[in-house]
């Protein structure tokens, strides 16, 4: 059994390495620091003195002020680094521009990169923990952490759980990620879409590929849709976003098929009225704006057991 004293990973790289008991030491843990938001006076001194390097080379809004939030509610310093402002500009490397962080002392680095690995490259070659806050096409493991945390305060165990994912598929590290996460706590994954987006191979991943939307989603505890992801598309995979919203927007037609509780979520951020019509993104059985809330108490939690795995001296690099 992994508890909180026992943690051995400084760094977060993936989903896909970590155990169910992992998942559930984190999700405890998110559930602790829940209870500390609701105070007046919110910030922890568990990471006083530490200084964490948010180091974003690709945009954000979320993911970055969460962990940013989050850091700062546990006591830790936080400097943003983005592409446009550093020498990363001016050619330098992304292992130079780590190792200079790390040289200045930094504790931690919070890395978001549009190549997949870049993180697990960092954690192997630098001492302080790296957290993975999405890179790629590959994992974005807090969000899947945040988002089965979501699921989890709904609905409690996730054991036979159905949750149908909706979208671009073969660009999302969303998907990914939820997957690993989901196929651990114990939830049947139904995952539906544009042929051209949804890869046949991720049946191997435990997942269903549906070729009928009306039984996908009428049969889900849980629906999450994706945005289609233009930055990581050379070429378009479907003929334009109007027909792509005409075959797989949830409007309120389409929504009329869900069960009358079951959850709509979304990683964000939205593109209204193509995968999702405004009416159901801003409607009752939708947690989207909940996911974001949980968003700093799962990434609290993650920030608490890298650190704490670092300071013990014992952390297992994912290398
Ligand atoms: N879900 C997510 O990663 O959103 P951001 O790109 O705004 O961080």
């Amino acid at each position: 059994m992994t508890d909180a004293d026992t943690w051995t990973r400084k760094d977060l790289i993936s989903i896909e390495e970590l155990s169910r008991d992992e998942i559930d030491v984190i999700h405890s843990l998110a559930t602790q620091f829940k209870q500390t938001l609701g105070r007046s006076q919110k910030k922890l001194p568990t990471l006083r003195g530490k200084t964490i390097i948010n180091l974003f080379i690709e945009p954000s809004t979320r993911t970055r002020i969460a962990f940013e939030i989050a850091a700062k509610r546990l006591g830790a310093d936080v400097t943003l680094v983005e592409q446009k402002a550093s020498s990363l500009v001016k050619g330098e490397s992304l292992r130079d521009t780590a190792q200079v962080i790390q040289a200045l002392n930094a504790d931690m680095i919070i890395l978001r990169h549009a190549a997949a690995g870049s993180p697990h490259y960092l954690a192997r070659i630098l001492d302080i923990p790296v957290v993975n806050a999405g890179d790629g096409a590959h994992e974005h493991p807090t969000q899947a952490l945040l988002d089965t945390f979501t699921m989890r305060e709904k609905l409690g165990s996730l054991e036979g759980r159905k949750v149908t994912i909706l979208g671009d598929i073969l660009f999302s590290r969303v998907a990914r990620s939820n997957l690993w996460a989901l196929k651990k706590l114990g939830a049947e994954v139904t995952l539906a879409g544009p042929a051209t987006l949804l890869p046949e191979e991720f049946a191997s991943f435990g997942a269903t590929v549906a070729h009928d939307l009306k039984s996908a989603l009428s049969d889900a505890d849980v629906v999450m849709l994706l945005r289609i992801q233009h930055e990581r598309q050379s070429s378009s995979h479907f003929p334009s976003l109007s027909e792509y919203k005409a075959l797989f927007g949830l409007d309120a037609e389409r929504a009329a098929w869900l069960k009358p509780d079951a959850l709509i979520m979304h990683p964000g951020p939205i593109n209204r009225g193509v995968e999702i019509d405004s009416s159901i993104a801003d409607g009752p059985q939708s947690v989207i704006l909940e996911q974001v809330t949980n968003g700093i108490v799962t990434r609290m939690a993650v920030l608490y057991l890298c650190m704490s795995a670092a300071a013990r001296g014992k952390g297992l690099s994912n290398g």
